[in-house]
């Protein structure tokens, strides 16, 4: 891809334009092994070596940040009166026009996936696809075989639209159940378990795909994912027809 050599500068360092142009004046930056002090030469992204302070860097055409949602927090990129997702990790991407990659509650917790890759977005949210999303969630009265059975049969909400095949897989008590869905309706998990009168407390997703969001990310942190660690959101993708 064809691109000036400072917006380069600055998507690849995660830096303003202004400093990307002050580190190409301090003859900081090479391509192709020769000092450039000009800002506004093309650069191609694919074929050219082009390093600042000795440091090779490559193009990222798109990033995708995993975040640990905390309660409170709403996923959405603006919002008036609350917190959102985007705020939280906006001041380290300027120039990236970032949304979430689904949604979680603002009561609920845990992985959220953000990126300025709407293709890969789409992807991953489509019910065609089948991507499946985990959960742990606290109820106020037990989870049944009953509720198990339908989960997998499908449940229909009280408005009548009928749910895919989920799993649920409760604890001993009932109180405390594991859930995979394999689509995103509004409020999906307090609704389907509505239907049997059982209150949800808490709500915390977990993965996405295979990718589990790791215990060691705080409520409020969040990461960078590889090519491989976004490889596990999609290995078990299939499009249905
Ligand atoms: N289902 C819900 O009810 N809420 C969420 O945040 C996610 C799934």
């Amino acid at each position: 891809m064809q691109t000036r050599l400072d917006r380069f500068i600055s998507e690849a360092l995660a830096i303003s334009r202004a400093d990307a142009k002050k580190l190409i004046s301090k003859s900081a930056v090479t391509v192709n092994g020769t000092v450039v002090k000009k800002s506004d030469i093309k650069v191609d992204t694919d074929t050219d070596e082009i390093k600042a302070n000795g440091k090779s860097l490559t193009h990222e055409q798109f990033v995708y940040i995993m975040l640990n949602k905390p309660a409170g927090v709403v996923s959405a990129s603006t919002d008036k009166n609350d917190v959102t997702v985007i705020d939280l990790v906006k001041d380290e991407f300027p120039r990236r026009n970032l949304f979430p990659a689904g949604r979680l509650d603002k009561t609920s917790t845990g992985f959220v996936l953000i990126t300025d890759d709407g293709r890969f977005a789409h992807d991953i949210l489509s019910p065609k696809h089948h991507v499946p999303k985990s959960y742990t969630v606290t109820v106020d009265s037990p989870v049944t075989d009953r509720v198990v059975q339908a989960f997998r049969d499908g449940v229909t909400l009280a408005d009548g639209q009928l749910m895919k095949s989920a799993q649920i897989i409760p604890s001993q008590d009932g109180y405390t159940a594991q859930i995979i869905l394999h689509q995103g309706v509004y409020h999906q998990i307090k609704r389907m378990l509505g239907v049997f009168d059982i209150g949800v407390n808490t709500l915390h997703r977990t993965a996405i795909g295979r990718l589990e969001l790791p215990d060691s990310l705080s409520p409020g942190e969040y990461i960078k994912l590889t090519q491989q660690q976004l490889s596990l959101i999609t290995s078990d993708m299939f499009t249905e027809n």
